[in-house]
């Protein structure tokens, strides 16, 4: 029997046109489906997701159970549910268990709600689930075969706990396959980032210093795009590689103490914690905006920023107004949790294809494989090269292919000068 917990289940509706709007550009994942449809690899496979539920998310979750698989699901953020895809997916018989606006507490009780569920493959964004499966629910260790991971912030913190002999289960990373990370952190996080600053503050982008914390895969597609709306962009790192490639595309790179006080708007795109502080707020422009589209809410320091405010309001959905002693105000966007997913709608279906293809190819391939030791994998290359070449197709695009000559000429190492 289906259970679930979302806002209001009349929005079910309008969840449903907007999965099929998603579906519709989805095409590998749709051919996945009907793969899965005809052959059913995951019959008698329960499923625990903790993705955010977006429309996206919902084709997945049809491909899963086209499959043959049950389904249990919650949020991987706690602003980021669709509500009506949430209630769309209770109508068709999944177990969901989301809102937009859970409170932590409420967060938590999704999570162990699909828990519940006893899951054999586990579907993680950011690795609450299977943290939440370690620390507190060891008990339902016992019937899980393996998961995947979908984000950067995920696969480090599974990596801590290969490294610390915590890890009982193992994990597909498929954040770092090429068809995800080159795509949706690059293209997905830069568009969508912008989606969201835009649908909150329709600031205009052109002639802004727009600083962004991060150069790594989702600060450098964020980046080009606010190059590509007239913004000055200028880049805060704290790798040197990265912060060099950051100076040769073009872009001015400084540290936060300094760009704090040019930035008009600021981005983080880290993973880390603290990037935006108190030193830094003290010294912003009256009026700059802070956002944030790193996995968790702890990259902008909101204890700080509450510190040196007097008062603060909400001037409307997802922007807050922060006022310093000195009257200046920060503007503090989606409550510092990812812009992209919790005031816009996260990466545009097109990518979301991709990475939710090799999702779905890895669920599939850890209930084919032989048990597998507790490690973190990468996603195996026949996959990642398969949704290439799938996506190259659906979209019209031919490529050529090595000559025998060639192949020969590449394998040797006699063939030198001539
Ligand atoms: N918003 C989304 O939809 C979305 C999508 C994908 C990934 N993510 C998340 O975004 C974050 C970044 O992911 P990524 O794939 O770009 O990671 P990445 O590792 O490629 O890049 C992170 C970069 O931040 C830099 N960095 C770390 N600490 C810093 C600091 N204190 N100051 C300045 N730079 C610092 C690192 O040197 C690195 O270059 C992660 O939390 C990831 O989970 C979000």
């Amino acid at each position: 029997m289906t259970e679930f917990k979302v806002k209001d289940v009349l929005l079910a509706k309008q969840g449903i046109l907007s999965i099929e709007w998603a579906s519709k550009h989805m095409p590998v994942l749709n051919q996945i489906r009907h793969q899965f449809e005809k052959e059913k690899p995951l019959a008698h496979t329960m499923i625990g997701a903790c993705l955010h539920v977006t429309k996206e998310t919902a084709v997945l979750v049809e491909a899963l159970t086209a499959g043959g698989a049950d389904v249990a699901l919650c949020g991987s953020n706690p602003l980021s549910t669709q509500d009506e895809v949430a209630a769309a997916l209770a109508e068709k018989g999944i177990n969901v268990y989301a809102w937009r606006g859970e409170t932590t507490e409420e967060y938590y009780w999704c999570v162990n709600k699909v828990i519940d569920h006893k899951p054999m493959i586990t579907l993680d964004d950011g690795a609450d689930l299977v943290s939440t499966i370690h620390m507190k629910r060891i008990g339902a260790l016992e019937g899980v075969r393996g998961g995947t991971e979908e984000t950067t912030t995920g696969v480090i913190r599974l990596r801590a706990m290969e490294k610390d002999g915590a890890l009982k289960y193992p994990i597909i990373a498929v954040n770092d396959a090429y068809t995800k990370y080159l795509f949706d952190n690059r293209y997905g996080t830069g568009q969508s980032t912008i989606d969201g600053i835009m649908r909150t503050t329709n600031v205009l982008l052109a002639g802004k210093n727009f600083v962004v914390c991060g150069y790594g895969w989702c600060g450098r597609g964020l980046a080009w795009r606010a190059k590509g709306m007239g913004a000055s962009v200028i880049v805060a790192e704290v790798d040197p590689v990265r912060a060099l490639e950051a100076v040769m595309d073009g872009f001015r790179v400084m540290p936060m103490d300094k760009a704090s006080a040019i930035g008009d708007i600021f981005v983080t795109t880290t993973g880390d914690i603290s990037v935006i502080r108190k030193e830094h707020m003290l010294k912003m422009k009256d009026g700059a905006i802070l956002a944030n589209s790193g996995h968790f809410n702890v990259e902008i320091s909101i204890p700080d920023l509450d510190s040196i405010s007097s008062f603060k309001r909400t001037i409307r959905c997802n922007l807050e107004e922060y006022r310093l002693q000195d009257e200046r105000k920060l503007y503090l966007l989606a409550q510092g949790r990812l812009v992209n997913l919790a005031a816009a709608e996260g990466h545009p279906s097109e990518v979301m294809d991709m990475s939710f293809a090799n999702q779905a190819l890895c669920v599939e391939h850890l209930t084919k494989k032989e048990k597998m030791k507790p490690k973190v994998y990468s996603v195996p290359k026949e996959i990642d090269e398969l949704v290439a070449k799938l996506k190259l197709t659906a979209i019209g695009v031919e490529i050529d292919k090595l000559t025998e000559e060639q192949k020969k000429y590449i394998a040797t190492w006699e063939a030198g000068t001539v």
